[in-house]
């Protein structure tokens, strides 16, 4: 089936940068993006693309180049819906947060939505694609939305999950380590592999059953994230044995068997998924009865959480057993470099937990709006957005964050944070001045020579 027009519901941080970078790489196919909430149409329609809702390096050039020729934004879903051969669903997957499943199983409302409202609106054939990550056997459901529409439409359901990675997103999308699509025909794999088959090798291109391609994206991220809890968890012996943990790191990474990726020891993961993923994991193990291999990923995540409970306990032990009253500035709100995404990053459990011990925070952060640092605070209803706001502070520079500050608790490896003046931070701050790097981007030895006492993970 040749395929002229695709529309991908959801703009979000996977639907915009992966329809924005197929829609480069097809100039003859029309790819228009949809999503329910307007004012993140509007932002993705800005003239000014430094204005778009979401920050990815390169993206803003693709979204310029593209947009108004081949890309379109838009809230007419309905209309996007019926005139496209082949749909991606993109939207959101969060873990659940009421009935059964809560805090576990993926709270899949929004994809049963599109494919409710696909059903509604279809009147030509049309390939489905679950771009969002899914449990598996997640298909069947859409299958049994879509054939019960009582019309003759036919629908295909493919599974292509997405693997790219904030802050990296569109290198991860020009060049894929492997692009994996699901399915069980074989004319519409073809027309999805013929898309990306347009810049990525035949050979990269991976086609399985739509179970397996389900469950691999679940898989992925779980192994990922087992490796930051793993090297997490020898940080803390690390930390007790004068072994040091980036050493550590490259002498097991030399291994071509354990490979050299994802060996950061850090403050613990964050981002939108691999907490959601496991937990979902978990859930679909327990739900079939295997309760070990539940216990196994489970773990993963008990590691993370404890791994950002120390680094605050740590912080305030080393304050003299208190913050109370005293200003720490937070370098780094986001989940990770190179993004504005913050959701799940550990900058808001430990900022939570220092509130909570009656700190001032001060919070700089090069790409997340003060708005956005608030309303991740709020969400987790541990104290009123009044007291907050109070508590909490943003700044525009990061010397302002700083100034007369008891200690400084590096949050995310933004680049420029080892380019700093640390000379004219050490003068502005409190003493003893204390930095906590909780991503291990500070030179001990010359903040040590500054004056600082310097706190980092697993050394
Ligand atoms: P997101 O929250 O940034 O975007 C989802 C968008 O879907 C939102 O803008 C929302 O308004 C829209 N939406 C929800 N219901 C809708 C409906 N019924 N109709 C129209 N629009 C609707 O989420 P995201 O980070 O892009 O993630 C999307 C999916 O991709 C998730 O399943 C996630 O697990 C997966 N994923 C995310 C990443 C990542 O890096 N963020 C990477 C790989 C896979
Ligand atoms: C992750 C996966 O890497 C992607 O392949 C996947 O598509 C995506 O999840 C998803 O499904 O959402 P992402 O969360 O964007 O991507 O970013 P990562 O680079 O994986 O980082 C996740 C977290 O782990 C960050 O907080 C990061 O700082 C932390 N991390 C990563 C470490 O602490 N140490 C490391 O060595 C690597």
């Amino acid at each position: 089936m040749k395929i002229n027009k695709i529309c991908c519901i959801g703009a979000g941080y996977v639907g915009g940068p992966t329809m924005a970078v197929i829609a480069k790489k097809n100039p003859n196919l029309r790819v228009t993006i949809v999503d329910i909430n307007e004012e993140r149409i509007a932002a993705w329609n800005d003239s000014d693309v430094s204005k778009l809702p979401i920050y990815e390096p390169g993206l803003a050039e693709i979204v310029e180049e593209t947009r108004g020729k081949n890309l379109f934004f838009s809230t007419e879903i309905d209309k996007a819906i019926d005139e496209s051969e082949m749909i991606f669903i993109s939207v959101n997957t969060p873990t659940k947060t009421y009935g059964k499943g809560k805090g576990m199983a993926a709270d899949l409302k929004y994809v049963e939505l599109c494919a409710r409202n696909i059903a509604k609106v279809a009147t030509t054939n049309k390939i489905v694609v679950e771009k969002s990550t899914l449990p598996v056997r997640t298909a069947q459901a859409i299958k049994s939305i879509l054939s019960n529409t009582g019309s003759d439409v036919n629908f295909d359901i493919l599974s292509n999950p997405e693997f790219l990675a904030e802050g990296t997103a569109v290198e991860d999308l020009l060049s894929p380590d492997r692009v994996l699509i699901g399915g069980d025909s074989e004319e519409a794999i073809e027309s999805l592999a013929n898309i990306y088959g347009s810049w990525v090798p035949q050979d990269r291109i991976l086609r399985t059953n739509v179970w397996s391609s389900e469950l691999s994206k679940l898989t992925a991220n779980a192994f990922l994230a087992q490796r930051v809890s793993s090297i997490n968890a020898i940080s803390e012996l690390c930390e007790h044995t004068e072994a040091n943990v980036d050493e550590v790191a490259k002498a097991i990474g030399m291994d071509s068997r354990i490979g050299s990726k994802f060996l950061q020891a850090s403050i613990g993961f964050g981002g939108s998924c691999f907490q959601k993923d496991i937990l979902n994991l978990v859930y679909i193990a327990r739900s079939y009865g295997l309760n070990e291999v539940a216990d196994y990923w489970e773990q993963v995540i008990i590691l993370n959480d404890h791994q950002k409970r120390r680094f605050s306990d740590h912080l305030i032990k080393t304050l003299y057993n208190t913050v109370s009253g005293k200003k720490i500035a937070m370098l780094g709100w986001a989940f990770k470099k190179d993004t504005n995404d913050t959701r799940e990053s550990a900058a808001i459990y430990v900022a939570d937990h220092l509130l909570n011990e009656q700190a001032e925070i001060a919070v700089y952060d090069p790409k997340v709006l003060e708005s956005k640092i608030q309303s991740d605070l709020n969400y987790l209803n541990t104290r009123s957005p009044e007291e907050n706001k109070q508590l909490l502070v943003s700044k525009d520079s990061p010397y302002e964050a700083l100034d007369d500050a008891h200690a400084v608790a590096i949050m995310t490896e933004w680049d420029e944070f080892k380019s700093y003046d640390w000379k004219k931070i050490y003068k502005q701050m409190k003493k003893p001045a204390f930095i906590f790097d909780g991503r291990n981007i500070l030179d001990k030895a010359e903040m040590n020579k500054i004056g600082f006492e310097y706190y980092s993970i697993g050394k």
